[in-house]
């Protein structure tokens, strides 16, 4: 059996969803269309959202795949008219709208960026989404600055991960709350002041907080912040539902984000692409960002996977390998 004969045979496997669970299904594989690369896929990372879909809380934007996976990373095997970036034999990586978890993934080619020459496939798989998600937040929404003193709340997570060693590269100081004290002295060699989420408020003021966990961190936030600090709410998996002092938003002069990358217009996911690759795939070329991972798991345990991922207590990526 070769490496492609799901593909001749017209079937691949892929992450299917049913019941609220994630499993294993054989579905048509992708035939890449104009301007698509056809990619058979190496490692694709788990996210927060392939749970939520999973439940059946997150469904993807119309048009978008329907099986699992919002992140990939592997090899072109073949390239739709119109392709001018990248052509068959390449290393790509890229966030999609689903459709990652899978033997092949078809992707517009702008939202695909090279994979680094060190960076390994379980590391590919694992960084376009939340590197993607934490530069846009951080810097294009917030516009943190060397100097600034940042706080990153749910550190230990994926996309906490990312962000820490972002803006330490940017030159802020951070400050990184994370819940499981076994993971503190790792997420602290990222270079962060690593602390319990109860104690945030006596470490700032803080110039811009990024909200990775949601309600537990309200109202405290809000005094946590220097005047005209930045707020940037990304993730609320712990809740989602505060009450907002107005009068403080206004003495502070602060400036309250939000946002999510999914359903963005196709444009606007190819610019945080490109931002991406210019701002931050040299610093995974120098070694100065890396990919932490929890744990990998062969796409056969997908279940297994996703079921991990949900267990507190975890130090980066989950992903998924071929
Ligand atoms: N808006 C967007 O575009 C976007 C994109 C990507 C991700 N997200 C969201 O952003 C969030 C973070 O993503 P991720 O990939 O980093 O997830 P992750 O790997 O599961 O990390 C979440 C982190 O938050 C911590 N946490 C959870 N509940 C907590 C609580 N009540 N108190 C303190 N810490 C808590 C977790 O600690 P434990 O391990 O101790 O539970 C974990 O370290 C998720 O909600 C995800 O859905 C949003």
């Amino acid at each position: 059996m070769g490496r492609f004969d799901h593909y001749i045979a017209g079937l691949m496997r892929a992450v299917v969803f049913e019941g609220g669970q994630a499993t294993i299904g054989e579905v048509d594989h992708p035939e890449p269309g104009h301007r698509q690369l056809l990619v058979a896929v190496r490692a694709a990372g788990l996210n927060g959202a392939d749970i939520a879909q999973a439940r059946g809380g997150y469904p993807p934007p119309p048009g978008a795949p329907t099986t699992g996976g919002l992140e990939m990373a592997g090899e072109v095997v073949a390239a739709g008219p119109g392709c001018q970036r990248f052509s068959t034999g390449d290393r790509v990586m890229a966030v999609v709208q689903g459709g990652g978890q899978a033997e092949f993934c078809v992707v517009d080619e702008l939202l695909a960026m090279p994979v680094p020459e060190p960076m390994d496939w379980e590391s590919a798989g694992g960084f376009p989404e939340v590197f993607a998600t934490a530069h846009d937040a951080l810097f294009t929404q917030a516009g943190l600055a060397m100097g600034e003193r940042v706080c990153i709340h749910g550190a230990a997570g994926g996309v906490g991960v990312a962000a820490v060693q972002l803006a330490a590269a940017a030159g802020a100081q951070v400050t990184a709350t994370v819940r499981n004290p076994d993971s503190r002295g790792a997420v602290a060699e990222l270079v962060a002041h690593a602390i319990d989420p109860a104690d945030f408020i006596d470490a700032g003021p803080f110039d811009v907080i990024l909200e990775l966990v949601g309600a537990p961190n309200w109202p405290a936030n809000l005094k946590a912040l220097a005047t005209e600090g930045r707020i940037v709410v990304i993730g609320v998996g712990a809740g989602s539902e505060v009450t907002l002092n107005l009068a403080l938003l206004m003495v502070k002069r602060l400036r309250l984000f939000a946002s999510t990358l999914r359903p963005r217009p196709l444009e606007q996911r190819a610019a945080v692409a490109r931002q991406v690759e210019h701002h931050v795939l040299p610093l995974v070329d120098s070694g100065r960002v890396r990919v932490p991972l929890a744990r990998t798991f062969p796409l056969s345990e997908a279940p297994a996977a996703y079921e991990y991922f949900t267990v507190p207590g975890k130090l980066g990526k989950v992903v998924l390998v071929a």
